[in-house]
């Protein structure tokens, strides 16, 4: 069955529950920005009050005793801790509640795992060019090093960055995610440059400076589907398929796990669509500098968030435009025998996450594995007896199971996203991830247990047990 210290988790992020978004002196992130614009999100809705977990964190708390939960994957907010950004000014009070959280954790004998950045750059960053500026990848670093400091005494499980590529495509790129630009062809691989720099300087520092101490381990969360040729025995699809891998995966994985560079397929896809276009400058894909610390080798386990699959073929561009989709020329189709959860890119194929987690163990050299995020979401009316979603997380945990014991994967935990409702970026609260459902017209915010927490809570109880 599954390892004794099996890390059985539910994840959460700060923007995304916390609310408190002016409370003491935190300064505000892109993400306030980004709500506070017209337009932006689903009903105009924000992120000010959210679950509230700011002040009711001990109710969180009680949710995840109620599940059994061994672990809890929470992330910092960035400009609570140092409202500018930089260590000149500490926001003492955004101190005292993580190391309160993180020490009430550890009361209820729960590990933390704890992210540096989820999606929420302080907006003082961000007008200083914010990711797409070389200089926030150091300091990214010094703001880690302060976390580090801070709190690794008692966490020993750290995610520098969660999923560079959403930050980078959907906050850049397609502009739907905070800082909401829309600058198709170039940020994006700018802004991933400049987070994977910013990565590998947060390792190289822990490395160096806290792990003989503290003896954690850090990471970065990456995100990817798994996909499959439309027709498996057609040579065009196949080949569509490796670069869309490339282009999620391979993007984040390959300079960390494997080359120290950026996968030659994407580069050339990159390059051959720049010269298409006439463009003949150098590679709009940035190169790694020989001055810098490289970022192979600066991860201690895989982080996966994995959601949904698809099956590719060529296409999907957008025509005369630069543009990622153009570079990448692999269009996503989805199997209709594939039921869709709530959200519609969401088709739930648990055993796509065993197929991910081969490639994973067979292409970056079998490293262990945490899936950091896997869910499924609610929308219109809440169903508190959410009968698939219990479904869901009993298929997709025996397909953990199987990729562990069959296809011998060092699988070490399963995060499920999330531990609350919470605000669903773009989507605002009208996306329901939670294994408790938060009631937001309630001032108190009351939380109540789905079916499926119920259930998971089973099946980790089980586990436990060693059943
Ligand atoms: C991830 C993200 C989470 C959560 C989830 C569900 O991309 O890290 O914050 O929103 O998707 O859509």
């Amino acid at each position: 069955m599954f390892p004794r210290d099996f890390a059985w988790g539910a994840g959460t992020a700060a923007y995304q529950i916390e609310g408190g978004w002016q409370a003491d002196s935190k300064g505000p992130s892109i993400w306030d920005t980004f709500c506070h614009e017209k337009g932006k999100v689903f009903g105009d809705q924000n992120g000010d009050v959210a679950c509230n977990s700011y002040e009711l964190w001990e109710k969180d708390l009680e949710c995840i005793q109620k599940l059994g939960l061994t672990h809890y994957r929470f992330s910092l907010s960035w400009s609570r801790l140092l409202p500018e950004g930089t260590t000149r000014h500490v926001n003492q009070k955004g101190v005292q509640y993580y190391n309160k959280v993180i020490d009430d954790l550890l009361a209820c004998n729960v590990s933390p795992m704890v992210t540096l950045y989820h999606f929420d750059l302080p907006q003082a960053l961000q007008d200083q060019g914010g990711w797409k500026s070389p200089s926030t990848a150091s300091l990214f670093d010094s703001y880690a090093k302060f976390c580090f400091q801070m709190f690794g005494d008692r966490v020993k499980l750290w995610i520098t960055i969660n999923e560079p590529y959403v930050c980078a495509k959907l906050g850049h790129e397609d502009g739907i995610h905070a800082p909401g630009l829309k600058e198709p062809g170039t940020t994006a691989y700018l802004v991933g440059h400049n987070m994977l720099r910013a990565h590998a300087m947060a390792w190289q520092s822990y490395d160096s400076l806290y792990r003989s101490k503290q003896g954690g381990q850090v990471s970065l969360a990456i995100n990817s589907d798994w996909v499959e040729p439309f027709s498996t025995d057609c040579n065009e699809d196949i080949a569509a398929t490796e670069r869309y891998l490339a282009f999620s995966l391979g993007w984040f994985a390959w300079p960390v796990f494997v080359t120290g560079d950026y996968p030659e397929i994407m580069r050339s896809a990159i390059d051959a669509q720049s010269r298409k276009l006439g463009h003949k400058d150098s590679s709009r894909l940035p190169s790694f500098s020989k001055d810098e610390p490289s970022v192979l080798g600066t991860a201690d386990f895989f982080a996966l968030n994995y959601y949904t699959s698809r099956k590719v073929k060529p296409g999907g561009g957008c025509g005369r435009m630069m543009c990622m989709k153009s570079d990448r020329d692999a269009a996503e189709v989805l199997d209709p025998s594939w039921p869709i959860c709530g959200v519609s890119w969401l088709a739930v194929v648990p055993y796509g996450l065993r197929k991910l987690l081969k490639y994973i163990k067979d292409t970056f050299n079998n490293p262990t594995v945490y899936i950091t995020e896997n869910g499924f979401s609610q929308l219109g009316p809440v169903e508190i007896e959410d009968v698939q979603r219990a479904e869901f997380y009993k298929d997709t945990i025996l397909k953990v199971a199987e990729a562990i014991q069959e296809d011998g994967v060092r699988v070490r935990g399963y995060f499920a996203w999330s531990l609350l409702d919470n605000f669903e970026w773009a989507d605002g609260f009208s996306v329901r991830f939670g294994l408790f459902h938060v009631d937001f017209a309630d001032e108190m915010r009351s939380r109540t247990v789905y079916r499926s927490g119920q259930e998971y809570a089973k099946m980790i109880l089980k586990h436990k047990l060693g059943k």
